[in-house]
């Protein structure tokens, strides 16, 4: 049987589980990543993303059929290429210079029949606007008619053990009937369910759309949060009693602020396509950022109160930090709140530590110790702040021994603890 072959570009948090169910799958899998260090790291068996274990990726690489490299030549020959690169913010606008790089590398191993999709979160248009210009180019190709254009939006939610790759449902789709056929037919072969839309464009806006509605649901929730404190009303317990609702409710959880690669991002892909194209503002977006925005630094004075109330002034405190990732259960530092927070109260003068059993070390803030959760860590902080509530951490140690407790996260209960 003739074993077709996938290239993925960008073996990160979204390309690197690809690879490996399509490895699963029975595809000839080449990883294709310009970070020569994990590329290294991956072909040796050490996998950095928390829902890819080591054993797993071992699995892989063992059938011979997961190719890890940096060239782009490997691709030669492929089936199917999806394109998993970073699609960041650059002052604020779009920075599509990833999916540019990687369109006009793969492009010249694009041939007829094959099929190429996007994966990287971006603004509706850029599939067919960007992306099959530069391959036809570098190809002399077309598509519709020569090869298959598709997109795809990936929802991977790094660190639920429940919702995985294979059984979240995809959103599918291609640049004609064509390419939505291939598309659909090579996500059944990875996830339990796809889901087939018209175009390009709604795939792309269906992920903005997503992101957004944890975006401006989180700010509301963060927002009143900041209010119920003033008010002197349990914001928690309010939330929580809303939530036996059982229909029109859906619940979100105030927090520290939001970071990763998605939800402080994405939504601005869209508000800036709205400003570019209607010249109008996506106001809700713009009002979501803010407020969330504005959490770090509502942390960083409700800390400073507290202190204040033990009678220590933030100057010199030592502060001790529960999660610095912006997600539970995660190493993803990117845009994490807490580094936001641990520079604010540096400035002002603290010592901060902060325990975080997925730290990757090149990622942890300088002048930041990295320390074990102990009875002694707790009793010499004037303050504990639970940041990010990692499963495994031991909060009842935490609410027994800390003289102060700033929970972000309502994980800890007592007289010394204070929520946010
Ligand atoms: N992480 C998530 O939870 C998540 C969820 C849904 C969607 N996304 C989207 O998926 C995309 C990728 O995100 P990620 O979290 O996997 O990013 P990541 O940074 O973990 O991985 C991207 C990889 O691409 C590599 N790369 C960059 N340019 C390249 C090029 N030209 N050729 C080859 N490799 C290149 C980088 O070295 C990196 O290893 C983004 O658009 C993101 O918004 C991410």
């Amino acid at each position: 049987m003739n074993i077709e072959k996938l290239v993925v570009i960008g073996q990160g948090y979204v390309g690197l589980p690809l690879a490996m169910r399509a490895v699963e799958a029975g595809f000839d899998v080449v990883g294709l990543d310009l970070d020569e260090s994990r590329v290294k790291q991956l072909a040796a068996g050490e996998s950095f993303v928390e829902d890819i274990s080591a054993a797993r990726l071992s699995r892989a690489l063992s059938t011979g059929r997961y190719h890890l490299t940096t060239e782009y030549a490997d691709a030669a020959g492929f089936d199917f290429c999806v394109i998993t690169v970073p699609t960041p913010l650059r002052d604020g606008t779009p920075d599509l210079s990833y999916i540019e790089q990687a369109g006009v590398a793969v492009g010249p191993y694009v041939r007829s029949g094959c099929t190429v999709i996007l994966e990287s979160t971006t603004y509706p248009g850029t599939t067919e606007e960007l992306l099959r210009g530069l391959l036809e180019s570098a190809s002399g190709l077309q598509s519709p008619g020569d090869f298959h254009l598709g997109y795809s939006p990936e929802r991977i939610d790094p660190g639920n053990p429940t919702w995985r790759l294979e059984n979240t449902p995809k959103v599918v789709s291609g640049v004609d009937a064509a390419a939505l056929g291939r598309v659909d037919g090579f996500y059944r072969r990875i996830v339990e369910r796809t889901v087939p839309v018209d175009s390009t464009r709604v795939a792309e806006l269906t992920k903005l759309i997503e992101n957004t509605f944890r975006q401006v649901n989180i700010a509301l929730i963060n927002e009143l949060a900041v209010l119920s404190h003033e008010l002197g009303i349990d914001v928690w317990q309010a939330i929580d009693a809303a939530a036996t609702k059982p229909f029109g409710f859906m619940s979100f959880r105030p927090g520290p602020g939001v970071g990763g690669h998605c939800l402080p991002i994405d939504p601005c892909y869209l508000s800036w396509q709205v400003k570019r194209t209607l010249g109008r503002q996506f106001r809700f977006v713009e009002l979501a950022s803010d407020v969330n925005h504005e959490m770090p630094e509502h942390v960083v004075q409700r800390i400073m109160a507290g202190l204040n109330r033990h009678g220590r002034p933030v100057n010199k405190s030592r502060l001790l930090l529960l999660g610095l990732a912006y997600k539970k259960n995660t190493g993803d530092m990117r845009d994490s709140p807490a580094i936001d927070i641990t520079r604010r109260l540096q400035v002002l003068g603290a010592e901060v530590r902060a325990v975080e059993p997925y730290a990757e070390p090149h990622h942890v803030p300088d002048g930041v110790a990295i320390v074990d959760l102990t009875e002694r860590e707790l009793r010499a902080a004037d303050a504990v702040v639970v940041v990010t509530d990692h499963d495994g951490l031991d909060y009842d140690l935490v609410a027994r021994t800390a003289r102060y407790v700033f929970d972000a996260r309502n994980r800890c209960g007592g007289d010394n603890v204070e929520r946010l």
